[in-house]
């Protein structure tokens, strides 16, 4: 069994408002796993689901076989806004999050991995930098060199580069594809832009509105890199999941008629 993360049949509810109504899917190891729905499906909270922020009231979610509150280190975040410690350099702030994991690692080690993949997100010029000097691209690259850092199987990312002008979200895609292709880690990706979904996955998971489900898995066998316009099988894809959003609007509509 290559599953490295299970969410089965996953009941969640906020007070008497259900989120998840018996929700399941699975992802593979290695694999680049998007989650696309629409605001407030519950994308935001699969994550914190998987991290130990937050427990199923029924149902199972394990990672490599453990419940989240065992399995909950194997993960490492990227948040749509960076959330860096203004105070320290780039440098700094990728050691901060091995400092944080790892109590007992020597500090040359954690330094040797810190530049290592400062490098490898193509901050080698920008490793003094302080946050307030980076632009937003180049502060989404230390964070994905923070969670990359703690060695992680599985790297959670939350909409990470919606924040970023058009230009910078583009060569973000590309270079998360690159990193994701020279780690070999799991990636799972949350994002409602119906593009983006289908440039960088493997799959796409997409979600109902609440109470949630998973709705329909789509296989992207396109290989990389990848351009929508040009290929018909993405095209016939980004139709159907059109398709599949405008439905998942129509009740709203309806009511406001
Ligand atoms: N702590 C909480 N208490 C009550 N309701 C919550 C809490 N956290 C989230 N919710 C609700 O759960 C639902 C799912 O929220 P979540 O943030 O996961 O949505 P999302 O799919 O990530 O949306 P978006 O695309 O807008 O980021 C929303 O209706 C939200 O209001
Ligand atoms: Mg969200």
């Amino acid at each position: 069994m290559n599953d490295i993360l299970v969410f089965d049949d996953v009941l969640l509810k906020f007070g008497k408002e259900t989120i998840y109504d018996g929700l399941s899917f699975t992802v593979k190891k290695g694999e680049f796993l998007c989650i696309l729905g629409p605001s407030g499906c519950g994308k935001s909270t699969s994550l914190r689901l998987m991290g130990n922020l937050l427990e199923a009231d029924d149902g199972n979610v394990t990672i490599e076989g453990l419940p989240p509150e065992h399995g909950w280190n194997k993960l490492a975040y990227v948040f749509q806004s960076p959330r860096l410690v203004p105070w320290r350099s780039a440098l700094g702030n990728v050691l901060l999050g091995m400092e944080l994991r790892f109590e007992k690692l020597a500090k040359s080690t954690m330094a040797e991995t810190a530049n290592r993949l400062l490098d490898m997100v193509g901050l080698h010029e920008d490793k003094d930098k302080y946050p307030g000097m980076l632009s937003g691209g180049e502060r989404q690259r230390v964070s994905i060199a923070r969670a990359l850092s703690v060695d992680p199987d599985i790297i959670l990312m939350d909409e990470p580069f919606s924040a970023l002008d058009l230009n910078t979200r583009w060569r973000m895609r590309s270079e998360i594809i690159r990193i994701w292709q020279e780690t070999g880690k799991t990636v799972i990706f949350v994002t409602h832009d119906i593009d983006e979904a289908l440039v960088l996955a493997d799959r796409v998971l997409l979600l109902s509105n609440k109470p949630t489900k998973a709705l329909e898995t789509l296989t992207l066998e396109e290989p990389r890199p990848r351009q929508i316009e040009q290929s018909e099988s993405l095209t016939q894809q980004k139709n159907y999941l059109i398709s599949l959003f405008r439905k998942l609007e129509q009740p709203d509509e309806l009511e406001t008629v």
